[in-house]
């Protein structure tokens, strides 16, 4: 398959089955050709978080090709499953790639801290963030990994209204930055979140639908609970 110039990630007539048998993707097809917040949908079991192993190339399709020319980074719905060190210096001095001099290791560290709004929190014990803060600090570890595209798996499922609006916020903010703008694509059944994306897709029957507005796919999954 030859990607088109401007194709960030294209999956091609893509098939996945688990050992069991069960056919969870079949046939995909779909791409992304520029950065934004990309939201995606489904039942449970529908495949959504099987997908995105495929993304990450943490497994194989068993036929049809993917293509990504990005650096992909996985957040999960639980950051206490993902953030390992005492502080989120530590945190993010973990993450930084090897070529980065010592004498910038600190400015790579707060740059990152100050895109996710935790500037102020360098020394800070994790134990001591909020949820929606934890996860703030889990995308800031993927900024300073230098990945541009965040694949995000439910990452407000366990977080208060609040904290899940600042997770938003700071997720609009890096992939609308004018320097840039990195690529996410988020899994959520927190359908509200749905107005916040530059485009949203339904998982079904193995397959993406075309991307639409997040309030077109909105509208048609409340239609489909009503009938
Ligand atoms: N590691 C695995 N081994 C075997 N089967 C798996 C594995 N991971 C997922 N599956 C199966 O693949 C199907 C899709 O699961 P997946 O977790 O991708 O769905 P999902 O859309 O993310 O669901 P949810 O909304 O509940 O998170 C399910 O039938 C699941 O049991
Ligand atoms: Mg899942």
């Amino acid at each position: 398959m030859e990607p088109t110039e401007s194709c960030y990630l294209k999956f091609d007539q893509v098939s996945f089955s688990w050992p069991n048998g069960v056919k969870v993707i079949d046939h995909c097809s779909f791409s992304i050709v520029k950065p934004g917040l990309w939201m995606l949908v489904g039942e449970n079991g529908s495949g959504k978080s099987t997908l995105f192993r495929l993304i990450n190339g943490a497994i194989r399709p068993e036929s049809g090709k993917i293509f990504c020319s990005l650096r992909p980074s996985m957040v999960y719905q639980n950051p206490d499953h993902q953030l390992l060190m005492p502080t989120c210096k530590s945190e993010l001095m973990l993450s930084v790639p090897k070529t980065i001099p010592d004498r910038s290791l600190l400015n790579v560290v707060q740059s990152a801290l100050e895109k996710v709004d935790l500037g102020e929190m360098l020394d800070r014990p994790i134990h001591t963030l909020s949820g929606g803060q934890k996860q703030r600090l889990a995308l800031a570890g993927a900024i300073v990994s230098n990945s541009n595209l965040l694949l995000l798996d439910e990452p407000t499922a366990l977080l208060d209204p609040q904290s899940q609006n600042s997770v938003l916020k700071v997720l609009k903010k890096l992939t609308s930055s004018p320097n840039d703008p990195i690529t996410a694509i988020w899994i959520t059944h927190r359908l509200e979140e749905l107005y916040f994306c530059d485009g949203a897709a339904i998982l079904q029957n193995g397959g993406i639908g075309r991307w639409n507005s997040g309030s077109k796919v909105f509208q048609e999954l409340k239609s489909l609970a009503l009938r």
